[in-house]
């Protein structure tokens, strides 16, 4: 049985929607993201990347706003801090992965390099700030903080954008890591003001 199914498993066994089943099933699509980038080529690698690269974003947002605000209190300072750096080392190998060519050389080994650094990075997660969220927050305070991760991935923009429905893809058309890190951020700030309403 591969991680991404144990995960699924996982979530299926917690209360529908709470926020560690959301993580976990978030945990798998990205797994089979990575897949799918492996398994295609050219414009499609190209696509499946750029859905990866959403997926990361929305998920780190969603655990940094999210569950950090949690786990910062319930946890040791260098248990969540050990995570926080995980997730800036993440970010920069993505940017620097999406400067390269999807069908050069170096594109496979380095996005190897990245699947692990996930894998490792989900792993600490799962066994020391998924447990805390499950052993320490109210069943309602579980769904109320999965309502709102899972309202911010509903409004998520779709794409690709209508205008460029139908140009060649470049460089300048798809949204450096960074700035979709930003857009899922200001996604989960709207969904929270919504959920508050
Ligand atoms: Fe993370
Ligand atoms: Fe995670």
């Amino acid at each position: 049985m591969d991680t991404a199914h144990e995960e699924r498993m996982t979530a299926a066994r917690l209360p529908g929607d709470t926020i560690v089943a959301v993580l976990y099933e978030q945990h798998a699509r990205i797994r089979d993201q990575f897949d799918a980038v492996t398994a295609t080529e050219g414009a499609d690698r190209s696509a499946a990347f750029d859905t990866l690269r959403e997926l990361i974003a929305t998920h780190q947002a969603a655990e940094d706003v999210v569950l950090r605000t949690v786990t910062d209190k319930l946890l040791p300072a260098g248990l969540t801090r050990a995570s926080t750096d995980e997730e800036e080392s993440l970010a920069r190998e993505l940017a620097d992965l999406e400067r390269t060519d999807v069908r050069g050389p170096e594109f496979l080994p380095r996005l190897r390099l990245l699947e692990e650094a996930f894998e490792l990075h989900a792993a600490h997660e799962e066994s020391d700030e998924f447990p805390a969220v499950l052993a320490e927050l109210s069943a309602q305070e579980q769904e109320e903080l999965g309502r709102w991760m899972k309202r911010a991935g509903r409004i998520a923009p779709t794409r690709p954008h209508p205008a460029l429905a139908g140009h060649p893809r470049t460089e300048a058309v798809v949204a450096p890591f960074a700035a979709l890190y930003d857009q899922a951020r200001d996604r989960l700030a709207e969904a929270h003001g919504k959920t508050d309403a």
